[in-house]
């Protein structure tokens, strides 16, 4: 049986990727496919240990994070019941808000990098994902999304850390351009728009 696409949405606290993920799975079961939507952190035990971290509740320092992601994302490739790899071999796809783009990004701030990028890519649980979309917008727009949204930001939703975060992405998709497909989006524009972009970009991949 042909194996699933494994599509990931990356982007800034606030950057719009919740909307655009949903357009794009809608899309996709139009198109008749099986599409299984999922996020990291996970619901898991572990996600639950980062999402203290993340509320400020509990503080661990950028090696202890990256490691928690890191046991969450294996669990999140191989747990039986509702893995990314149990899905993938039944021919369905997955869209999937972050993964270790993310790790690079965020933990590889403050750890150093390449410890963080090997522990990830080197691991043979952890799937390499067909596509990554990342929806670029500047973070004053970031900002205010989560000023208009929420009641409380978490340890990275501030705007001199996004600031940094975005700047680290861009280091990382230079750093992986010639092993990842990395689509870099203008989401600073209307929503239809940025959509019509991703749509295009899932079609060219979605047969190969
Ligand atoms: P987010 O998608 O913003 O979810 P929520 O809607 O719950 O805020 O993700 C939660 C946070 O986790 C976000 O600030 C980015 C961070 N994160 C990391 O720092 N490293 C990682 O590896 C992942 C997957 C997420």
């Amino acid at each position: 049986m042909k194996k699933g696409k494994f599509i990931v949405f990356e982007g800034l606290d606030g950057s719009g990727k919740g909307t655009q993920i949903e357009l794009l799975t809608a899309k996709m079961k139009k198109d008749g496919r099986r599409v299984y939507r999922t996020a990291e952190p996970t619901l898991s035990a572990t996600g639950g240990l980062i999402r203290d971290v993340l509320g400020g509740f509990i503080q661990r320092d950028a090696y202890e994070l990256s490691a928690l992601f890191l046991a969450d994302r294996i669990f999140h490739n191989i747990n039986p019941l509702n893995g990314i790899k149990h899905f993938l071999d039944q021919g369905i796809d997955i869209v999937c808000d972050r993964y270790y783009y993310s790790s690079f990004a965020y933990q590889g701030k403050d750890a150093v990098l390449d410890w963080v990028m090997s522990m990830n890519l080197d691991c043979p649980e952890i799937i390499r994902p067909d596509l990554c979309i990342f929806l670029d917008v500047d973070t004053e727009s970031c900002d205010k999304r989560i000023e208009d949204n929420r009641f409380s930001r978490e340890i990275y939703e501030n705007k001199a850390e996004q600031e940094k975060i975005r700047k680290r992405f861009f280091e990382v998709f230079e750093l992986l351009k010639n092993t990842e497909n990395i689509k870099i989006v203008n989401a600073s524009r209307d929503i239809s728009l940025v959509s019509a972009d991703i749509i295009k970009i899932y079609e060219s991949i979605k047969e190969i």
